[in-house]
């Protein structure tokens, strides 16, 4: 398993293994199938983030159901969300009267799921819930209520896992963090004193 790895000159390590993401996801899976049962859930995956997690939750899932995409606007290039909200591919499926199951990567200031939400509501379904891998708990703006949650996680930039850094490293099988800068400039300092 890689510890820590470079991507355009900034330090990343480790946050969440392979491993502990994988039981989380089952159990995940075990809970929602759970809620689910007897209906025919339309499952609705955010691209393009949440591609892998959506992939790996699906085949835990136990019941019938359907699958559906939306793509959304980017976070652009940066680290930093732009708040600005595009619908850039939208459902194929009915919601009408049907259960919708939002599959998120990353739930951050909540922008973006503020606009699916408000997407779906007006085609009236029958249920809306929200499943998303990872919250920012100290990020979120609006009052988005996510049902739920894989990991809750500090503010700190992610990657991996279907999250990119300048539409880089989705591939990678953990998820990592990026070091702030106090952290790697102390880590530069002590490798300065050591002999
Ligand atoms: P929000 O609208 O601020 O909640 O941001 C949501 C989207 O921004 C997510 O679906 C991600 O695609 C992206 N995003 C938010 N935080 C991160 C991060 O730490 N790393 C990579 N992408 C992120
Ligand atoms: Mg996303």
């Amino acid at each position: 398993m890689t510890k820590g790895i470079r991507v355009n000159g900034d330090l990343f390590t480790i946050m969440i293994s392979e491993r502990r993401i994988k039981a989380r996801v089952k159990e995940l899976a075990r809970q929602i199938s759970k809620d689910c049962t007897g209906t025919v859930p339309v499952f609705i995956g955010i691209l393009n983030g949440s591609f892998i997690f959506f992939a790996d939750l699906i085949r835990e899932i136990t019941v019938d159901c359907e699958i559906d995409f939306l793509k959304l606007s980017s976070y652009g290039d940066a680290k930093i969300s732009s708040g600005n909200v595009q619908l850039l591919k939208g459902l194929n499926c009915q919601v009408e009267g049907r259960d919708i199951v939002i599959v998120e990567d990353i739930v951050d200031s909540g922008l973006s799921m503020d606009y699916i939400r408000n997407l779906i509501m007006r085609q009236n379904p029958r249920s809306f819930r929200i499943v998303t891998l990872l919250y920012k708990k100290d990020s979120v703006k609006t009052g988005i209520h996510v049902d739920y949650v894989g990991f809750s996680i500090p503010r700190d930039f992610v990657i991996g896992y279907g999250l990119d850094y300048a539409q880089r490293e989705r591939n990678l099988k953990a998820i990592y963090r990026l070091k702030r800068a106090a952290e790697a400039s102390n880590k530069s300092k002590r490798e300065e004193q050591s002999p």
